[in-house]
């Protein structure tokens, strides 16, 4: 069993109000993601989480009626509980469902995506038996394949207009993810804090279990047990285009609200890189899935995501594949006009209106793949799965193909075989992409413009900036570089990229010995804009590829790709790789 020490610190009690006039303060300090390493060899996973309850007459009035709704919320959310510890998140409430935020003023004015009310919730079960469904590579699925789930899309279109409130209908499924990533959710028991299932280590587990039902639901309306979802194989080249599947204006995964300039034979861009030279892009897309995958990797968490319980605030860091190249295929397939008829990167290019594009569950198929293969392929020596009970225990729902509204754990989607799915073999040619050392050693002295991190910090991206940042120790070292209160606006499309030592400035370039990770972020409104990311990235095979394991200090280069004027990073240091017990 793995061993990885987490959980979520609460750091304030506030059993009365949510009103920013309490005599409590809501900021919460910021989170501590690691206990200094030297000191405790543990590698700590703590929630940035508020405790705060709902005593108000309505709140108890809505109660009583939740609990006539079958029961599903425990009375224990709504009392005082000045436990020192945070709990997993909790399901949504439905009948408290909002509008979703607009991401614009008037932008959005059809941005209503609440769920169907339920009679009841059911704690799900996965089925003892069932048949299996091997996911395709959508580039490479038989006719048959793409006629069946062709066919099976038509019948989930076909219900909007036969039973809209049928939840198993196009729209419908659209707006889980809006309803689940727009702020249409409140957290339960805390209506001043949104639920958001991106950003943080909820984003595997609810995406999975939100295809699985969608598979489910698929191959139910065809009459076939085996229905399987094809990925979108964006991490080999040839699945560097739109599949073709989805670029026939007569068929059924067709979806008009697309970046124009990004269908046919266009390579994916997967890093914003803007380059224009074919082999380049597919330099950088293998470069970047190495990252995310393999090379800046140092913990879980890095690669799952920060942790998020109940109390804490929205966002407080993806995983390094969810800001990767998950963030980078919806970019690059949203619309870019914002003046025309499609505002705002609809429909994948924004959390509210990315369900309503048929590729968006292709690409989230290659999303959840990727994590199969991290926690089975990837040999890096860290334990595959967080253990902590908030992140076991957090909850979604979802109706099932048989329309009945069903709850699910986080910890009980990590095996894909025992939901009754896997993913058919393709080769990984990212998989040792590890770029060539660099030929001379990096040298600090020749990259001009640098300064100091207490001379520019907080900084914003608006221009690159170059910060001298010491190591944590002499020598050799195993270390990672942390980005602390990365603060966003959270409705525009955000990516910067890390280079250290970077002596050439070739930014179009991401297959160099230089390049340390990246951030991004999908475009997406919250309530909440007190949240503040981290990421860490490790520098371990930086340091042996640009010859610098012996130096003092190192030049980190941020580079902005997108929206860099509307990102704030307050914190950057150098620490050791946080020990982190392995798994057995
Ligand atoms: Cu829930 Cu790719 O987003």
């Amino acid at each position: 069993m793995a061993s990885l020490q987490a959980s979520c610190t609460v750091l304030s009690t506030n059993p009365r109000t949510h009103s920013s006039s309490s005599t409590q303060p809501l900021s919460a300090k910021p989170s501590h993601l690691f206990t200094n390493p030297r000191r405790s060899h543990r590698f700590q996973v703590s929630c940035d989480a508020k405790k705060n309850v709902e005593t108000s007459q309505g709140k108890i009035d809505r109660r009583n009626m939740l609990l006539g709704l079958g029961g599903m919320y425990s009375a224990a959310n709504l009392v005082s509980n000045p436990s020192a510890y945070a709990d997993p998140v909790q399901a949504p409430d439905f009948t408290k469902c909002g509008d979703a935020h607009d991401v614009a003023t008037g932008a959005l004015l059809d941005a209503k995506c609440c769920p169907p009310l339920p009679d009841k919730i059911i704690d799900y079960e996965i089925p003892k038996f069932q048949l299996f469904r091997l996911r395709p590579a959508a580039h490479r699925a038989s006719k048959e394949q793409v006629a069946k789930y062709e066919k099976a899309i038509q019948a989930m279109r076909d219900l909007d207009t036969s039973d809209p409130q049928d939840p198993r209908g196009f729209m419908q499924q659209a707006n889980i993810h809006c309803a689940y990533c727009n702020g249409a959710h409140d957290q339960v028991g805390f209506n001043n804090l949104d639920l958001q299932v991106h950003n943080s280590w909820l984003f595997f587990p609810f995406h999975r279990w939100y295809l699985y039902f969608y598979e489910r639901i698929l191959g139910k309306l065809i009459n076939d047990p085996t229905f399987a979802l094809p990925f979108w194989n964006w991490d080999n080249p040839k699945g560097m285009t739109l599949p073709p599947i989805f670029d026939n204006p007569n068929s059924s995964l067709y979806d008009a609200k697309r970046d124009p300039k990004n269908t046919g034979s266009a390579i994916v861009d997967l890093t914003f890189s803007g380059s224009t030279d074919n082999l380049q892009l597919v330099a950088n897309n293998l470069t970047s899935i190495y990252s995310e995958m393999v090379r800046s990797v140092s913990t879980t968490t890095d690669f799952v995501g920060k942790p998020y319980c109940a109390g804490s605030n929205p966002s407080p860091g993806g995983g390094s594949s969810e800001n990767g190249s998950h963030t980078g295929i919806h970019w690059w397939v949203g619309t870019k006009d914002t003046t025309g008829p499609n505002k705002f990167n609809e429909d994948m290019g924004n959390f509210y209106s990315a369900g309503r594009d048929p590729v968006f569950y292709c690409h989230h198929s290659n999303v959840d793949r990727m994590w199969t293969i991290w926690r089975e392929v990837v040999q890096n020596n860290i334990p595959k799965d967080i253990t902590s009970s908030n992140y076991l225990n957090a909850e979604f729902l979802f109706y099932d193909e048989n329309k009945r509204l069903v709850r699910v754990k986080a910890g009980d989607c990590f095996d894909q075989r025992k939901l009754g799915y896997d993913y058919d073999r393709i080769d990984l040619p990212w998989l040792n992409y590890r770029p060539p050392p660099k030929a001379a050693k990096a040298k600090v002295s020749n990259i001009s413009d640098t300064k100091t991190a207490a001379s520019v910090l907080p900084v914003n991206l608006k221009d690159t900036v170059r910060i001298i940042v010491p190591k944590s120790a002499k020598g050799k070292a195993d270390e990672q570089l942390v980005l602390e209160d990365i603060q966003t606006d959270t409705t525009k499309f955000i990516k910067f990229d890390v280079f250290i030592n970077d002596e050439d400035d070739k930014i179009e370039e991401l297959d160099r010995a230089e390049y340390a990770g990246s951030f991004a972020q999908v475009p997406h409104k919250s309530k909440n804009t007190e949240g503040k990311a981290t990421i860490s990235l490790k520098l371990t095979d930086v340091y042996d590829d640009i010859d610098v394991s012996e130096d003092d200090t190192i030049v980190v280069t941020i580079v902005p790709r997108s929206n860099g004027q509307d990102v704030t990073i307050g914190g950057i240091k150098v620490i050791p790789v946080p020990k982190q017990a392995q798994s057995s």
